[in-house]
């Protein structure tokens, strides 16, 4: 049992929890994920650690769907059963020079300790982070920390400039600002988007995918996907990938997989009408 410390709405539909969980804690590193499940019949669900402490793990997570709805109602006491990992590789986060760390929606939780190990090994970090709205751009000061020059973009320009996280990149190459390698993590279109922009430009380019998982060990086959023409499980061979390998078309539609059992679910629980 993993005991619950706090459990705060920091945007509509994203909140942040954080957990005891030191086994975790003392092992996490930046890019990893953990399985969590409520209870016996609960289903588990990944979901990055978005910070630690000594003892805690932070979970940053988007309402979505029946599991993510029932953590909404967890308070802070209480306990979730299981709380596994770290799992995934960690960010290769060596000295390379300058990283830009792009990261759109429940996508910027997921960046900042990617931005941090980063920076704490002596590169240059640009942060671009992107949002529907002012409200939904979070962790703004501890990304702000983390990194020498920040940018944000929102849909409507209620915060930053008005417009998409790659109208910036787009805009920093064409600066002839040297970039050794970017960082995505975020919707699949998003991070599209930023492959094919780097693509031509020969920049090496990370993207943190988030395709379903179930069981988190390589064994369901859930996760596979197809990077440089061979079969990869995220779980296991990932997150991270290199973005211009990633078949992102097979991605988009391999997230869809449930979406009848998913709505399903969100019915019976009275989530969905
Ligand atoms: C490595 C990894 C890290 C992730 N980190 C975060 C995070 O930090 N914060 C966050 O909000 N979300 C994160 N996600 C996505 C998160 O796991 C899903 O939003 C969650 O499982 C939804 O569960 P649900 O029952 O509430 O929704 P459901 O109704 O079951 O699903 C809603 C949508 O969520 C996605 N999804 C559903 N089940 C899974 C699953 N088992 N694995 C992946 N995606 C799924 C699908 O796109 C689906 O259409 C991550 C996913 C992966 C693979
Ligand atoms: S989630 Fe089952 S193989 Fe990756």
């Amino acid at each position: 049992m993993h005991k619950i410390l706090s459990n705060e709405k920091i945007a509509p539909a994203l909140f942040k929890m954080e957990l005891e969980a030191s086994v975790v804690a003392k092992k996490a590193a930046a890019g990893q994920f953990v399985m969590v499940r409520i209870d016996e019949k609960g289903e588990r669900i990944p979901l990055t650690i978005a910070d630690r402490s000594e003892n805690t793990v932070t979970i940053v997570y988007q309402v979505v769907g029946v599991t993510t709805h029932r953590l909404t109602e967890k308070k802070q006491g209480e306990s979730l059963l299981d709380v596994v990992g770290p799992l995934g590789h960690k960010t290769d986060n060596k000295k390379i020079g300058t990283v830009c760390c792009i990261g759109g929606g429940v996508g910027i939780a997921e960046l900042y300790p990617v931005a941090k190990a980063y920076k704490a090994a002596g590169n240059e970090v640009i942060v671009i982070v992107g949002a529907r709205n002012k409200e939904l751009v979070i962790f703004k000061d501890k990304l702000s920390k983390a990194c020498d020059k920040i940018f944000i973009t929102t849909d409507d320009g209620s915060d930053g400039e008005k417009g998409f996280v790659s109208d910036v990149l787009k805009r920093l190459i064409a600066s002839d600002k040297k970039i050794d390698l970017v960082y995505a993590v975020g919707p699949a279109i998003m991070m599209k988007v930023v492959a094919d922009l780097t693509r031509p430009h020969k920049i090496k380019t990370l993207a943190s995918l988030n395709t379903v998982l179930v069981d988190g060990t390589g064994m369901c086959g859930s996760c596979r996907i197809e990077v440089g023409g061979e079969t990869k499980f995220a779980c296991v061979d990932g997150p991270e990938f290199d973005a211009h390998q990633v078949n992102f078309k097979e991605l988009m539609a391999r997230q869809g997989l449930f979406k009848e059992q998913e709505k399903h679910a969100c019915k019976i629980r009275g989530i969905l009408q």
